[in-house]
């Protein structure tokens, strides 16, 4: 299988596509890492002022999972004492050409990353990004999908510098709904699938009806777990090679803009300058949303 390592700001639809992947035999997950997104997470202090960790832990009092002992599959391991971007440079070295990032938040770790490394591209198998909005409204405004809004210097840092990117934006993701009877049915499915529907209630209501930010859906769009689809089945998209440039400023700021390769341009610009990348045009929604829901 693949090596997978997830980025993610976990939300509703991260969690879908996390318990999707733990389900797909064709990848393993060798790692997780945390970016800024959905929700404001802050990693707390590891030690006492005086550098001091792990003097008493209270395992006894909350079980090891901190949750009473409720999670059977907790792991017990500690976070990393290295950044998210150390730790994909990390496993690109090791396991050279077997590693996919899939990017699901801002692409921040993935930039900071081939910083850190600028060989780390040609290190990894492909990059999968859950993010932009091609020919398609953006979700944030009509310019900018959430993703690549929420740091659009970095994703022209990797829409420069990775050309084994793979895209997967709205164009492709406002085709993929799972609709609230399908969600429903998978409260008993097993833990995750129970977990799943609860969640999911909140974000079916985002949909319907949340003031002027709403769809008018009964149903929920697929992103995250569209994107992870794409490393388990790219076939089942359509791809267009072609250069990606992020707007970084002003109203268009997080506007991804891909050249349609239907023309050689007359003197330089700067898509000439990037390689050509992956942006996913259509999909199978049908084949994705049962293949999302089957895992
Ligand atoms: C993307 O933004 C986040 O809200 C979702 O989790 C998804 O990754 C959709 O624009
Ligand atoms: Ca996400």
């Amino acid at each position: 299988p693949l090596k997978l390592i997830i980025d993610t700001d976990p939300g509703i639809d991260d969690s879908m596509a996390i318990l999707a992947a733990f389900h797909s035999p064709e990848v393993e997950i060798i790692g997780l890492t945390t970016i800024f997104g959905n929700v404001p997470v802050a990693q707390g202090a590891l030690t006492s002022l005086k550098g001091v960790a792990k003097e008493r832990i209270a395992d006894f009092v909350h079980g090891s999972d901190g949750f009473g002992n409720t999670d059977p599959e907790f792991s017990q391991e500690e976070p990393l004492p290295i950044s998210a971007a150390q730790f994909i440079v990390e496993c690109a070295a090791k396991w050279p050409g077997e590693v996919v990032v899939l990017a699901l938040g801002p692409l921040t770790n993935v930039a900071l990353a081939i910083h850190l490394n600028p060989d780390l591209p040609q290190l990894l198998h492909k990059v999968v990004v859950l993010g932009g909005a091609f020919f398609v409204n953006g979700n944030v405004n009509p310019a900018a999908e959430a993703n690549i809004f929420g740091d659009p210097d970095a994703a022209n840092v990797v829409f420069a510098k990775a050309p084994n990117c793979w895209v997967v934006g709205l164009d492709v993701t406002h085709q993929c709904q799972l609709s609230r009877r399908q969600l429903d049915g998978l409260q008993g499915v097993g833990r995750h699938g129970s977990f799943l529907s609860a969640i999911s209630q909140f974000y079916l209501s985002y949909h319907k009806h949340v003031g002027l930010s709403s769809y008018g859906m009964d149903a929920v769009f697929v992103h995250d777990a569209a994107a992870l689809s794409a490393v388990l089945r790219p076939e089942l998209f359509q791809w267009h090679a072609g250069a990606v440039l992020v707007d970084t400023e002003g109203a268009f700021r997080g506007h991804t803009l891909v050249d349609e390769g239907k023309k050689e341009w007359v003197g330089m610009n700067e898509w000439q300058t990037r390689p050509k990348i992956k942006v996913a045009l259509s999909v199978d929604a049908k084949a994705l949303t049962d293949l999302v829901l089957q895992r």
